[in-house]
């Protein structure tokens, strides 16, 4: 997918969907307390499931952040968090709904990881975003990453390691025809091109991860689709 078609599909995500775009088990009805709380329960698994270094002496840097669902949640457990992503839109919202002194949001190019206001951190992470992203691109993050974290730091973040199956694919033709016919969304997402959910395996992550310098010290979850990724900066 295009980084243009992709930042366009995030932004109509928000205007055509609303709120509850970030996380489709948030129910459509959704208000912003709401999302929060799912943001918090949502961190409070991944703590529990990658056992992550929380404390207020640590920084940490949410990458592909939305409307800062997960940085509200993070700052519960780290001094300072800084939130980017793609969407220029998303950015917006959140640094409109944001309460805290703590938080801060800065639009990402989608090439590089290099926010404005840290040049470096103790924890990278990510939640539902890096299986949107090809290969060549999440190596550059990867890369990215690295160069950010302090030593010590430690790289958390979370993947839909479910194969990319026919019915899959054929829904992605399906959304195509549905946005042709004028019908925006179904079953909670933007029908929209620009869409696309990539596959990266088990060996290809241990690989590039190691290659880039960090130590993987975990690739498991309590289902392929919420597999957690914990690799450190040595
Ligand atoms: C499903 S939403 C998840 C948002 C947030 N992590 C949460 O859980 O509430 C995916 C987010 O990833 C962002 N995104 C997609 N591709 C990206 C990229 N290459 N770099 C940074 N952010 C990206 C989108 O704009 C969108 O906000």
């Amino acid at each position: 997918m295009s980084q243009t078609a992709s930042i366009e599909w995030w932004n109509k995500s928000l205007d055509e969907v609303g709120i509850h775009s970030m996380d489709k088990l948030v129910s459509a009805d959704a208000n912003w307390t709401t999302v929060l709380q799912s943001g918090r329960d949502d961190l409070a698994r991944a703590i529990e499931m990658t056992g992550m270094k929380c404390g207020k002496d640590r920084s940490a840097l949410e990458v592909g952040c939305g409307l800062g669902r997960m940085s509200a949640a993070l700052a519960d457990h780290f001094g300072r968090v800084v939130g980017v992503d793609i969407a220029p839109r998303l950015i917006e919202e959140a640094q409109r709904r944001n309460e805290r002194s703590e938080i801060s949001f800065e639009v990402a190019d989608g090439v590089h990881l290099c926010p404005a206001s840290i040049t470096a951190c103790d924890t990278v992470f990510s939640y539902e975003v890096f299986y949107y992203i090809n290969a060549e691109a999440l190596t550059t993050y990867f890369r990215d990453a690295f160069q950010l974290l302090r030593s010590g730091g430690q790289f958390v973040f979370q993947l839909n390691m479910e194969p990319v199956k026919l019915k899959t694919r054929l829904s992605f033709v399906f959304r195509k025809c549905l946005y042709a016919c004028g019908i925006k969304h179904w079953r909670g997402w933007p029908t929209g091109a620009g869409y696309r959910r990539y596959h990266h395996s088990r060996a290809w992550l241990t690989r590039t991860l190691t290659e880039v310098g960090f130590t993987v010290e975990q690739i498991t979850g309590p289902t392929l689709r919420q597999t957690w990724i914990v690799a450190a900066k040595p």
